[in-house]
C-alpha cells in the first residue's frame, strides 16, 4: 500500500440476478485529488459507488476495499458506518425536504439541543453559516429549500455531506440537471474541497467535464475496469475509444433535409399557473416550426423551457393569451390526449415520474402508446410489437438481460432510452424532447442523434431542449433562448456562438 492512495479498490466483483455489474474491478484513488468515473450506461459506475458509500453491504460483493490502508466492511443496513468513515454520497435524486429551511436540512437528525430535546435554532443556524462560510457556499441558510433553484439545492446536499466531515466526496452524475453556469459555480466549489483536503469522486456523462475539473480519469466498460489515467494524458477521443471500445469519428451525425413551410406556429403565447393564479410562467413566447426542422431551445434552469413546452402539450398552466395553429388551422390544447391526437409527442424531462412505469417491463414500457399500431381486431400482434422494439432497443443499445425485465432493474441512462424509445415507436409529426441526452453515454448520444435525423428526413419536426450548448449547436437547424420565462431570440444556427446564446439567456426582459 502507498500512503498516497486513500482508497485501494482491489479485485470488486458484484454479480446481480442475470447481470455481472462489475467484474474483477481493481483500480485507486490518491487523497485530494478529484477523480472522474466514466463509461457507458450500465458499465457498473453506480454499483461500485453504492458499493463504496454502504449501500451494497460487504457480503454482497467480493473483493476488498481499503480506506487509508484499511479494509472497510460495511453492514447491512449501515450506510451510517459508512458517513462515518468519511464517505458520503450525492446522488443524482435530490433527497431534501422542500418545506424546510436550508439548515433545517443539513442538520436533520443532529440539530443542536438546549434543555434536553428543544432544538437551539440560533446555534443550529450559526452553526450553518460557519459551515457555508467555510466553503464559500452561497446560500441563505434560513431559506426555505424548495423556493430555491435545482444548483442552490444541489449545494445543500454537498453541505450537508461536508456536515459529516466527508473525507471522500462522491458525485454521481451532480451535473445532468444543472446548466452550463451553474455547473461553472460546482466546479468552483469543488476546487475549494480539494483545498481542504477532500478526496471528490466525480461520475458525469459530459466528457469536457473531466478536461475542466478532474486530475485522474478511471474508465468503466462492460462492468470492467479499463484504465485509471491522469487527466492530463488523455483527450476527449481517447476516453470515448476506451469507454465504447471503438472509434466514434463525429460526435453529429449530419443530415440532408429539405426544411418545408412553417406547420406549427405559436404566437404571443401565455400561460398563468393554475396553481398560483397571478403567476405568470409563460409570456411573450413565438416562433414557427418548420416541417422537417429541428428547432433548439436553450436556456438556464429556471428559464421557462420546460414549462413552455409541458403547457405547449397541455400538460401545465392555463393558456391565457396568444394562437397556437397547426398547418394552418388554430388548435387548442388542453390536455397530452389532445396534444397527441392532433399528432404532437412530449419526451419529458422528469423521466422516472412522467415517463415510466417502472415496474413493468421494458417491452411495454415502449410499446404501451403505439398499442393501436399493434393491433387490429381487438388482437395483439405480439411478433410486431416484440420486433419494433426489439429494433429500438437494438439502435440504442439497452442494457438489459432481455426486454422482459422490470425497467426498475436498468441502470439510470438505460431507462432513459426506454423512454426515447417509446416516444419516437409512436411516429408523431411533432415531436417535442425535453433534455433527451441528459444522463446517456456519448456512444447512445449519437445513435438518438441518427434517430433524430431519420425523423426529420422523413418529415417529422422535432422541438429539442438542451442543456449542452455544445448539442444545441450541433443538432439545431435554429436556436430559440429563453430568459424568466420569455424568448430572448431566436438564432439559425451558422450565426450562433455560445457567448450570443449565453447572452441572451442571461439578458433580463
Ligand atoms: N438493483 C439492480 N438489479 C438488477 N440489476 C441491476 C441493479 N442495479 C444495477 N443493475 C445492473 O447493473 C449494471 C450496472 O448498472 P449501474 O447502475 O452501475 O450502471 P451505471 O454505469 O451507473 O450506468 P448509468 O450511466 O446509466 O447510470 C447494469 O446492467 C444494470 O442493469
Ligand atoms: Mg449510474
Amino acid at each position: 500500500m502507498s500512503d498516497d492512495y486513500i482508497l485501494e479498490i482491489d479485485n470488486v466483483t458484484k454479480e446481480f440476478p442475470g447481470v455481472v455489474a462489475l467484474s474483477d474491478v481493481s483500480f485507486n484513488v490518491k487523497r485530494g485529488e478529484i477523480h472522474g468515473i466514466c463509461g457507458e450506461n450500465g458499465a457498473g459506475k453506480s454499483t461500485l459507488m453504492k458499493i463504496l458509500s454502504g449501500v451494497y453491504p460487504h457480503d454482497t460483493y467480493t473483493g476488498k476495499i481499503l480506506m487509508d490502508g484499511e479494509e472497510i466492511k460495511f453492514e447491512k443496513g449501515a450506510i451510517r458506518q459508512a458517513i462515518e468513515h468519511g464517505v458520503s454520497i450525492v446522488y443524482q435524486e435530490l433527497a431534501l425536504n422542500a418545506f424546510s429551511t436550508v439548515g433545517e436540512n443539513i442538520y436533520l437528525g443532529r440539530e443542536p439541543v438546549r434543555f434536553g430535546d428543544v432544538i437551539n435554532w440560533n446555534s443550529l443556524y450559526s452553526k450553518t453559516k460557519k459551515l457555508l462560510d467555510t466553503y464559500g457556499l452561497d446560500i441563505p441558510f434560513a431559506e426555505t429549500v424548495g423556493n430555491l433553484g435545482v444548483g442552490k439545492q444541489q449545494m445543500v446536499e454537498i453541505a450537508k455531506a461536508l456536515s459529516e466531515d466527508a473525507k471522500v466526496l462522491i458525485l454521481d452524475e451532480p451535473t445532468s440537471a444543472l446548466s452550463e453556469f451553474e455547473v461553472k459555480m460546482l466546479h468552483a466549489i469543488l476546487r475549494t474541497l480539494k483545498e481542504k483536503g477532500v478526496t471528490c469522486l466525480y461520475i458525469s456523462h459530459k466528457l469536457e467535464e473531466f478536461f475542466q475539473i478532474t486530475d485522474t480519469v478511471t474508465v468503466f466498460r462492460d462492468g470492467r475496469h479499463v484504465d485509471t489515467i491522469p487527466t492530463a494524458e488523455t483527450d476527449t477521443d481517447k476516453l470515448i475509444t476506451m469507454m465504447v471500445g471503438r472509434e466514434m469519428t463525429e460526435r453529429f451525425p449530419s443530415r440532408s433535409v429539405e426544411i418545408g413551410e412553417p406547420i406549427f406556429s405559436v404566437r404571443d403565447y401565455k400561460v398563468l399557473s393554475t396553481e398560483h393564479m397571478d403567476k405568470t410562467l409563460i409570456e411573450k413566447v413565438s416562433f414557427d416550426l418548420k416541417k422537417g426542422e429541428i428547432l433548439g431551445i436553450a436556456g438556464l434552469m429556471g428559464s421557462g423551457r420546460t414549462e413552455l413546452v409541458t403547457s405547449l402539450f397541455g400538460e401545465l398552466g392555463k393558456q391565457v393569451g396568444g394562437r397556437i395553429t397547426l398547418n394552418g388551422r388554430d388548435i387548442d390544447i388542453r390536455s397530452a390526449r389532445d396534444a397527441m391526437n392532433n399528432s404532437i409527442g412530449l419526451v419529458p424531462e422528469d423521466r422516472k415520474t412522467l415517463g415510466l412505469i417502472l415496474e413493468q417491463s421494458v417491452l411495454k414500457n415502449i410499446s404501451l402508446p403505439s398499442m393501436q399500431r399493434f393491433s387490429s381486431f381487438m388482437r395483439i400482434d405480439k411478433n410486431k410489437e416484440l420486433h419494433e422494439s426489439r429494433k429500438f432497443a437494438k439502435s440504442l443499445r439497452i442494457k438489459a438481460p432481455n426486454l422482459l425485465v422490470p425497467v426498475e432493474k436498468l441502470s439510470g441512462g438505460n431507462q432513459q432510452k426506454v423512454v426515447i424509445s417509446k416516444w419516437l415507436m409512436t411516429e408523431p409529426d411533432i415531436l417535442i424532447l425535453d433534455d433527451p441526452t441528459r444522463g446517456i453515454d456519448v456512444g447512445a448520444k449519437y445513435e438518438i442523434y441518427k434517430l433524430m435525423n431519420d425523423l426529420v428526413e422523413r418529415g417529422v419536426s422535432i422541438v429539442m431542449i438542451s442543456s449542452e450548448l455544445e448539442e444545441v449547436l450541433g443538432m439545431s437547424d435554429r436556436i430559440m433562448v429563453m430568459c424568466e420565462g420569455r424568448s430572448t431570440g431566436i438564432l439559425p444556427v451558422d450565426e450562433a456562438t455560445q457567448e450570443k446564446i449565453m447572452a441572451l439567456a442571461t439578458a433580463a426582459a
